[in-house]
């Protein structure tokens, strides 16, 4: 794995700091966190070397916690000859107990652990570089670790413990190394992020150059050098990559750059128009929107079998969008905003390869395509997408849209899909989203919807029985969409959507909540 972000990110604009990622996980939010205190950062492998470091000329080194002990077989290590390159260091957690056990102090075995909170105390007399004399004598500070520094190695000086780390803190101004065995990326550290900063901007001088105003000067710099004056092509989605991606490259190259929006009738209620409205009217970007509902509807009459059914919607949206692309013959280049947890995940690359999201098998657009990648967002976070979007005028109801699949309501429909079903439920999907956000809970929800399914049921409205569709409410909190958990939405929410759905929607006598969890199930129904 290596993770160069491409895109011209650091080249010599900004200091880089590499995050070294000692597994689970934790090498992001440090990276991210780096970031908020505007550092640019990089994720690397904790096999990389002195020489491969060297190359990057980073201003510093954050070595991740990770979930092995230094004493098992097969333990990650780092190349030794980094801590003698002169780069500063801050070890954090395993990072920390790497430092003192190769550079000569101990680490316990067997020791008591600490998970969660614990109480961190600076070490009588001992001055501390890392901590500044502002911070408290005593601070809480949160904990995760089994075995714990003993003694710290020759040249360092220990400045804090806990109960059960007597070595929580370590210090060498000499050699430029720090480590804390505490996690201060996390918000249970309350003094955490002082801690970085102070290592960032004060110990290594790290230039806090890594803004807003900055990444897209330097963006816009990069991808005029790029395109040059060639024109480029981007598949809008109306999802928040792909409408800030839009919105940068256009900032730098005007009307070199065409959208093609598809819509394949299966979009939520009102999203269509609101694509339109906020790139071509709003932001004057030209904008071809493909109306190509009937014919999605004629391809899926019949298709019940889901795969078939995601199979059928992707092949059809690549062969329209390659029909209306078409027409803007002297294209060279494609816009896509893959983000940098997707260069991470997908192993990285050197910045020339081109990388599709392969589940997602709508917006995944031809191999074929003799089409170089613009990948303007390579080397961003979401949250930092979405601060950018807010930058380049985007409205929140763009920048803050849910996760949305390809096949949009295709598979949110059990059985057939069809025009009337479709209608149905963007009318019971519009009012969950819109019940879900006045009551305040948008930005907590990962996602919110309706699903209707291919079953009827027996109700009474007025004097009448009804024999009509049940809609599903599915709402999920997730942080990445790997797992997720049912929302427990407050009782009254889910009282007013079922009762608005069945007074506003007809077809729908009955209203059900999933509270099924990933696993065992998806998120989505089909
Ligand atoms: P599941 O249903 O697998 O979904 O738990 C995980 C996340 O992925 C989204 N999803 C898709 N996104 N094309 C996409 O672009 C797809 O075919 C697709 N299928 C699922 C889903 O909404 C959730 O956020």
């Amino acid at each position: 794995m290596t993770a160069a972000p491409g895109a011209d990110a650091s080249s010599g604009t900004f200091d880089t700091v590499l995050v070294v990622d000692f597994g689970a996980q934790y090498a992001q939010l440090i990276a991210r966190r780096v970031r908020e205190l505007n550092v640019y950062s990089e994720i690397v492998p904790h096999t990389i070397t002195a020489d491969e470091v060297a190359v990057r000329s980073p201003a510093a080194i954050i070595l991740s916690g990770g979930p092995k002990s230094v004493h098992v077989d097969g333990a990650p290590l780092l190349d030794p000859a980094i801590y003698a390159a002169g780069v500063p260091i801050l070890g954090i957690c395993y990072g920390a107990q790497l430092v003192a056990e190769q550079l000569g102090g101990e680490v316990g075995r067997g020791m008591r652990g600490e998970y969660g909170r614990a109480t961190l105390e600076r070490i009588d007399g001992g001055s501390s570089s890392l901590m500044t004399a502002d911070l408290p004598e005593h601070q809480p500070v949160w904990m995760s670790h089994f075995d714990a520094i003993t003694v710290a190695p020759p040249g360092f000086r220990a400045t804090a413990s806990t109960p059960d780390a007597p070595v929580a803190v370590l210090e060498s101004d000499d050699r430029r190394i720090w480590g804390v065995q505490y996690h201060p990326e996390v918000v249970h550290s309350p003094y955490g992020m002082q801690v970085l900063r102070r290592f960032l901007h004060d110990l290594a001088g790290c230039r806090p150059a890594w803004t807003m105003d900055s990444i897209i000067d330097t963006q816009v710099r990069a991808i005029r050098d790029q395109v040059g004056s060639a024109r480029a092509i981007c598949g809008l989605s109306g999802g928040v990559d792909s409408s800030v991606a839009a919105a940068l490259v256009h900032r730098a190259i005007g009307h070199q750059l065409t959208c093609v929006y598809v819509d394949t009738g299966l979009m939520r209620k009102g999203e269509s128009e609101q694509v339109v409205e906020t790139f071509r009217r709003h932001m004057g970007i030209e904008l071809i929107h493909v109306d190509a509902g009937e014919r999605f509807f004629e391809r899926l009459a019949g298709v019940i079998d889901p795969e078939e059914k995601r199979k059928t919607i992707g092949e059809l949206f690549v062969r329209v969008f390659e029909q209306h692309t078409g027409g803007v013959t002297d294209a060279d280049y494609l816009v896509q905003g893959t983000l940098y947890p997707d260069v991470i995940e997908s192993g990285g690359s050197d910045g020339t390869a081109a990388v599709i999201k392969s589940h997602h098998n709508v917006g995944g657009l031809p191999e074929d395509m003799a089409l170089s990648l613009v990948e303007p967002l390579r080397a961003l976070f979401k949250d930092e997408v979405r601060r950018l979007g807010h930058e380049l005028g985007l409205p929140d109801e763009i920048i803050w849209r849910q996760p949305f699949p390809g096949p949009g309501l295709g598979v949110r429909i059990i059985g057939e899909v069809t025009p009337d079903k479709v209608a149905i439920l963007q009318e019971a999907d519009a009012i969950v989203r819109e019940e879900v956000k006045a009551a305040g809970l948008e930005r907590e929800i990962w996602q919110a919807f309706a699903v209707l399914p291919d079953i009827r049921s027996v109700g009474v409205m007025g004097d009448e029985r009804t024999y009509a569709h049940p809609v599903i409410i599915r709402a999920v909190t997730s942080d990445d969409a790997m797992t997720a958990d049912w929302a427990r939405l407050p009782y009254e929410l889910l009282e007013r959507m079922a009762s608005r759905i069945i007074n506003e929607v007809s077809g729908i006598n009955r209203v059900a909540y999933d509270v099924t969890s990933k696993p065992p199930g998806t998120i989505e129904w089909e």
